[in-house]
């Protein structure tokens, strides 16, 4: 496994990160919306740097499979998403590839009626966006690689390693 972004290099991008949302917000209070599982370290290194009265919220992913229901819809588990209604909620994810997870949650969380939405991401492989679609802040731009740790996993491992390391064996066509 090859170490792609260090633990140091994460750390100082989340202060760079946390420097300028907070400068963004200017004292306003706002609410962290993560995208489980992947989002969990992001959400909890970002939110201790923030200087800002901030408030904490999860959503699920996950598929939808019924007859009734469309296919791949996101799930808003209720008791983890606070009331966001007349708030600015900052939506967090793991990694933008395709856009069509974030593409989803953004459109899940605007039926909840926040103040304002903007959207934060991890990582962000190039070349693979299929939906259009800008997040306010990045983390870093990566290579088309299968990507694990700092939150991300494969088959539910790696998720602990504190750096993002890419799964060579792995790689996306
Ligand atoms: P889309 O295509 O919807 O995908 O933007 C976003 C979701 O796909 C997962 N994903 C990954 N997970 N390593 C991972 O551990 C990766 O390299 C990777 N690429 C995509 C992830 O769940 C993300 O939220």
């Amino acid at each position: 496994m090859q170490v792609l972004i260090s633990q140091a290099q994460i750390g100082e991008r989340m202060r760079e990160l946390a420097r300028r949302i907070a400068g963004d917000y200017q004292g306003q209070p706002v609410t962290l919306l993560g995208i489980l599982t992947g989002s969990l370290m992001f959400v909890a290194d970002l939110v201790r740097l923030l200087d800002l009265p901030s408030r904490i919220g999860f959503m699920q992913a996950s598929s939808y499979r019924g007859a009734t229901t469309t296919p791949g819809k996101l799930e808003l588990l209720a008791g983890l998403v606070p009331d966001v209604r007349d708030r600015h909620v900052l939506l967090l994810d793991d990694i933008l590839d395709t856009g069509r997870t974030l593409n989803r949650a953004i459109e899940a969380v605007r039926e909840l009626e926040p103040r304002s939405l903007r959207v934060s991401v991890l990582l962000r492989k190039v070349g693979r966006q299929e939906v259009a679609l800008e997040p306010d802040y990045c983390g870093f731009e990566i290579p088309n690689v299968f990507v694990v740790g700092y939150g991300l996993d494969y088959n539910d491992e790696y998720r602990q390693l504190p750096y993002i390391a890419a799964l060579d064996s792995l790689r996306d066509s």
